[in-house]
């Protein structure tokens, strides 16, 4: 079967970015984005390219070159379903905060929102793609929903993980290590569903580096993947505390391991902690279904790679509040980066916002610049959070559009984001504008600590001395 018409429901950082990749990679199938977001959908729609929701280095060119072309972004989820033969399901599975698996399974509250939509709206066969992430087996369950209450139309099941990391998602979805497709590899349906992911997929991807597997696997492979990915951050995280403890030098040790090819130099470098809203909620995840099997040790080991970011984050305020002498009532604090990582707009369980959150509570004035984030989008993220109310935070906290400004009267500046612009300050003038003694507190290791140590700063970087 060859497909031609693709919907995608869920226009976020996976939808937008990888349908516009599709669509512009295969100009032969019609692609529509569905979102019940309809401001999302006007800036989607956007004639001016800056105004995109998401920010992602290259996206802008590749919507230009595909939207009004087989590229469509719009609201209308019924009719989008209908015209489809392959439906992506790419909505937000965000951690339940609430009822049973508070704090840790996955809210699949919208997941099953689409499995009725598709049911309901479906006129002729289809097929549906888990693209979000989800729990192993959750194919089980939309496979209930959508034969239960449709009507009476066929639906085959692909799971079809992303593993785009945001800031590189348009090189990764350019040029991806593999794309894994899991489907009912018993059935000659099931296959041949499979196969047509593959054809849209061969249109770019050599077809070496298409993996099938059964729809289990590919589903626990993704949480599997953040597991271990995390796990090497909070790993090297770990050891940052001890090499202040002993002199030993945290990138001179990654860089001693990660030349051994067991180990690899990807993903060690230490860090005031992962952020984004996939590590800590996949992990999460895996844990619960990990308890939920009964397999307590599994559910141990894996918890303990986000207690070790958690701890990270304390660390990393607690040290800035203790080299302030312990005090930082009423100190001005600058934030460079509040986004969870460079390149991206995206600040979901940013590190950013636990330090905030932390030094807040002790009636620290913080200063934030980011180049991509917005001033809303701070405030939102610190709201959420439900430590003081909204008046207190907008008292304590200042977001500024000049990194100068932000600066401007600090007892400190902490480096919360390892945006490249940061490196190319001009420190001295910042130097010059701060209280005395001037710190930086470099939580991603990216300014030249030499070069602030002769400007006169007093510099804190993890896992070195
Ligand atoms: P997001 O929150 O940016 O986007 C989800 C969108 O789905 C929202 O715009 C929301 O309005 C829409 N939506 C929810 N229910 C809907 C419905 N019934 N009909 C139409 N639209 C609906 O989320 P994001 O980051 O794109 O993540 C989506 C999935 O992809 C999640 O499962 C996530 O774990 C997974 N993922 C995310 C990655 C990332 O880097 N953000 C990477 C790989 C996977």
């Amino acid at each position: 079967m060859k497909v031609k018409k693709i919907c995608c429901i869920g226009a976020g950082y996976v939808g937008g970015p990888t349908m516009a990749v599709i669509a512009q990679k295969c100009p032969d199938i019609y692609v529509t984005v569905v979102d019940i977001n309809e401001e999302r959908i006007k800036a989607w729609n956007d004639e001016n390219l800056d105004n995109l929701p998401v920010y992602e280095p290259g996206l802008d060119k590749v919507v230009a070159e595909a939207r009004g072309r087989n590229l469509r972004f719009c609201t209308n989820v019924e009719g989008a379903i209908q015209e489809a033969d392959m439906i992506f399901i790419s909505v937000n599975t965000p951690t339940k905060t609430y009822g049973e698996g508070k704090g840790q399974a996955a809210d699949l509250k919208w997941i099953e929102l689409c499995a009725r939509q598709i049911a309901a709206a479906a006129e002729s066969d289809k097929i549906v793609v888990e693209k979000s992430t989800l729990p192993v087996r959750t194919a089980e369950a939309i496979r209930d929903i959508l034969e239960n209450t449709g009507n009476g139309t066929k639906f085959q099941i692909l799971s079809n993980p992303e593993f785009l990391a945001e800031g590189t998602a348009i090189e990764d979805l350019m040029d991806p290590d593999r794309v894994l497709i899991g489907g009912d590899t018993k059935t000659p349906e099931g296959l041949e569903a499979m196969e047509a992911l593959v054809e849209v997929y061969g249109h770019w991807v050599p077809r070496e580096k298409i993996l099938t597997t059964n729809v289990w696997s590919s589903e626990l492979s993704k949480l599997t993947a953040n597991a271990f990915l995390a796990q090497r951050v909070s790993s090297i995280n770990a050891l940052s505390e001890l090499c202040e403890s002993t002199e030993a030098d945290i990138n001179e040790v990654s860089r001693a391991i990660g030349t051994d090819s067991r180990i690899g130099n990807k993903f060690l470098k230490a860090s005031v902690g992962f952020g984004g809203s996939c590590f800590q909620k996949d992990i999460l995840n895996l844990v619960y279904i990990s308890r939920s099997y009964g397999l307590t040790s599994v559910a141990d080991y894996w918890e303990q790679v986000i207690k070790i970011n958690d701890h990270q984050k304390g660390r990393f305020a607690k040290n800035i509040i203790r080299s302030l002498y312990n005090t930082v009532s009423g100190k001005k604090i600058a934030f460079l980066g509040w986004a969870f990582k460079k390149d991206t707009n995206d600040t979901r369980e940013s590190a950013a916002i636990y330090v905030a959150d932390h030094l807040l509570n002790e009636d620290a004035k913080v200063t934030v610049f980011d180049p991509k984030v917005k001033e809303e989008q701070m405030y939102s993220d610190l709201d959420y959070l439900n430590s003081r109310n909204k008046v207190d935070n907008r008292k304590l906290m200042k977001a500024e559009h000049c990194p100068y400004e932000a600066c401007k009267g600090a007892h400190a500046v902490a480096v919360l984001t390892e945006w490249d612009e940061f490196v190319d300050y001009d420190w001295q003038k910042i130097y010059d504008n701060m209280l005395k003694p001037a710190q930086v507190f470099d939580g991603r290791s990216v300014l030249d600590k030499q070069k602030l140590r002769d400007i006169g700063f007093r510099v804190y970087t993890i896992g070195t001395t």
